[in-house]
C-alpha cells in the first residue's frame, strides 16, 4: 500500500515536472547577439566562442557551458550540465553583430585590444573580420576620454532612438531571436532624474535632448521597445531606472545590470562572506587596481571614474550589514582605488589589504595581489547573461517580471525590485541562481537542510 501511494506521488511530480519544464519555450533556430561596443570584453567574448566551436578551446570560466546542477537528494546522484538541463541557445546558434565607435573589424579590434594572442586571432580572422560594427549613438560628453569617428547623426535623441530600432529590426530579419548586451564604455556618473520616472516623460526627454538621457539609454530604449533583452555590463544606471523597468515588464524583455563582476569585487564577494560567517571584524579594506587597456583610460576620467566607484564600493556595506553588527563592522574605511597604467594593457593587478581582527580584538591583515585578465574573466560573463536572458524570456514565469535578479550572480552592483537590498554574496547569488532553474524546470529547491538522511 505504501509503495503504490509513493508511486502515485511520483508520478504526480513528474507530470507537474514536465507541465513546468514544457512551459519553457525550446531555443529553435538562431539566437542574435547585438553587442554594444566591440572592444576588449566584446571581442574577446566573440573570438571565444568562434574558438569553441571550433574545438580549439574549452568554455572555461562559463557556468552555462561547464557547470552543473545538482537535481534531488545527494543520494540521487544527478548533476546534469547547466545545458544539457535548461534549454539554452547552442553556441552554434548564436550570431554575433554590434556597434561601436571605431569602424574596425572585430578582428582589428581584437588585435587593438591586445588580449588574444596573435596566433589565436590569425587562425579566427576570417571569421571574425566579418563582423563590422555599425555606426554608434555616442556624445563625448558622457565619455570624455574618447573621441568617436564612427557615430551616428540624427536632428535629436529621438531619431538617434529610431535608428537603432531600425539595426535592430533589419538584425532580427536574419535570426530568431535578439539579445543586446552592453559591453562599451563607462559613461560619467548620473542619477536617474524626472526624465527617467515614465515613458511619457522618457519619449519627451528624447525629443527635447533631454541631458539624463545617455546613448547607453538610448540603446535600451530601442532595445526594449522592440522586446529585445537588454544587460548591462557597465556600473551606468542604463536600466536601473523607472522606465526601464517599466518598458521591460510591458515588452516581456527582461534586464539586468550592473557591471560585470570579474576581478576584485568577485574576490570581494567570496571572501568577505566568509570573513562574517565566522564573525570576524573588519576594520579597514583598502583595493587598489592598476590597469592599461582603454576601459582604464576611459576611467582615468573622474566623471567615468565615479560611476565604478560607486558600483565597486556598495558591496561591503550589503554583504557586512554594519546596522546588524556593529560591533565588527560599524567603522569599516573602505577605499577604492584604479589607476591607469599603460604598460601593464589588459593584465590588471589588484591588491587588497583588509585589516581585521578576531577574538579579544587582536588584528590580523589579509593581503590580495590577483593579476588578473580582465576581458579573460569578463568574456565568459557575458556569454552567461546572453544565454541566460534569451532563456529568461523564453521562459513565461520570468519573462514579464523586467528585473532578473537572479543573474546578480555575475554582477558587481545588482539591480533589484524597488526597496529591496541588492544580495552581494556569490554564494547565495549561485544558490539563488540555480534555484532559479531549478524551480522553472519544475524540479525541487535545494535547501541543504539534509535531515532526511538521518531518518
Ligand atoms: N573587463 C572587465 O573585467 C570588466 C568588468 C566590469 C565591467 N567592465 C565594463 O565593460 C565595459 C567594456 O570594457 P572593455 O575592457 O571591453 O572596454 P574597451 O574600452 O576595450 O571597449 C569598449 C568599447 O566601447 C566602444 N564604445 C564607447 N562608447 C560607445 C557607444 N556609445 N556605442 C558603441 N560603442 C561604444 C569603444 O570604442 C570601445 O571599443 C566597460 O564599461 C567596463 O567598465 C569590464
Amino acid at each position: 500500500m505504501a509503495t503504490k501511494k509513493l508511486a502515485t506521488k511520483k508520478k504526480v511530480v513528474s507530470k507537474s515536472k514536465r507541465a513546468a519544464a514544457s512551459k519553457v519555450k525550446p531555443a529553435k533556430g538562431k539566437l542574435g547577439v547585438m553587442v554594444v561596443g566591440l572592444g576588449a570584453v566584446a571581442t574577446t567574448m566573440i573570438a571565444g566562442v568562434e574558438a569553441v566551436r571550433r574545438g580549439l578551446a574549452k568554455p572555461i570560466g562559463s557556468l552555462t557551458q561547464m557547470g552543473t546542477i545538482r537535481l534531488g537528494k545527494r543520494t540521487d546522484s544527478k548533476s546534469p550540465l547547466i545545458k544539457d538541463f535548461v534549454p539554452l541557445a547552442d553556441l552554434n546558434d548564436v550570431v554575433f553583430t554590434g556597434w561601436d565607435i571605431f569602424k574596425d573589424n572585430v578582428y582589428e579590434a581584437a588585435v587593438h585590444a591586445a588580449v588574444l594572442d596573435k596566433d589565436t586571432l590569425t587562425q579566427l580572422k576570417p571569421y571574425l573580420e566579418k563582423i563590422k560594427p555599425m555606426p554608434a549613438v555616442f556624445d563625448q560628453y558622457y565619455v570624455k576620454r574618447l573621441n568617436g569617428t564612427y557615430v551616428k547623426k540624427g536632428k535629436n535623441k529621438r531619431d538617434l532612438a529610431n535608428q537603432i530600432i531600425a539595426d535592430i529590426q533589419a538584425f532580427k530579419k536574419t535570426v530568431d531571436r535578439v539579445v543586446m548586451i552592453w559591453c562599451a564604455s563607462t559613461e560619467i556618473y548620473l542619477e536617474p532624474t524626472a526624465v527617467h520616472q515614465t515613458i511619457k516623460s522618457f519619449e519627451k526627454g528624447l525629443e527635447n535632448d533631454d541631458p539624463g538621457i545617455a546613448p547607453s539609454q538610448i540603446y535600451a530604449y530601442a532595445a526594449l521597445t522592440q522586446g529585445v533583452p537588454f544587460a548591462n555590463g557597465a556600473p551606468m544606471v542604463t536600466v536601473d531606472c523607472p522606465v526601464m523597468v517599466e518598458l521591460s515588464k510591458k515588452h516581456s524583455a527582461p534586464i539586468c545590470g550592473k557591471d560585470f563582476k570579474t576581478g576584485q569585487t568577485f574576490m570581494k564577494t567570496v571572501l568577505a562572506p566568509g570573513l562574517k560567517a565566522r564573525m570576524l571584524g573588519v576594520k579597514g579594506w583598502f583595493s587598489f587596481n592598476m590597469l592599461g587597456n582603454r576601459d582604464g583610460e576611459v576611467l582615468d576620467d573622474p566623471e567615468s571614474f565615479r560611476s565604478k566607484e560607486v558600483s565597486k564600493m556598495g558591496s561591503l556595506d550589503y554583504i557586512f550589514q554594519p546596522e546588524l553588527y556593529p560591533d565588527l563592522y560599524k567603522d569599516i574605511y573602505h577605499k577604492v582605488r584604479i589607476n591607469y597604467y599603460p604598460p601593464r594593457g589588459d593584465d590588471k593587478e589588484a591588491w587588497d589589504n583588509i585589516d581585521i581582527f578576531g577574538w579579544l580584538n587582536y588584528p590580523m591583515q589579509i593581503k590580495v595581489n590577483f593579476q588578473c585578465k580582465d576581458s579573460i574573466l569578463a568574456a565568459p560573463v557575458a556569454l552567461d547573461l546572453v544565454l541566460f536572458l534569451d532563456l529568461a524570456q523564453r521562459t513565461p514565469e520570468l519573462r514579464s517580471r523586467g528585473i532578473q535578479e537572479w543573474l546578480s550572480f555575475y554582477l558587481k552592483s545588482p539591480q533589484t525590485a524597488d526597496g529591496l537590498y541588492p544580495e552581494h554574496d556569490l554564494f547565495i547569488q549561485s544558490m539563488k541562481l540555480k534555484n532559479t532553474l531549478r524551480h522553472i524546470m519544475g524540479e525541487d529547491l535545494i535547501t541543504h537542510l539534509g535531515l532526511e538522511y538521518y531518518d
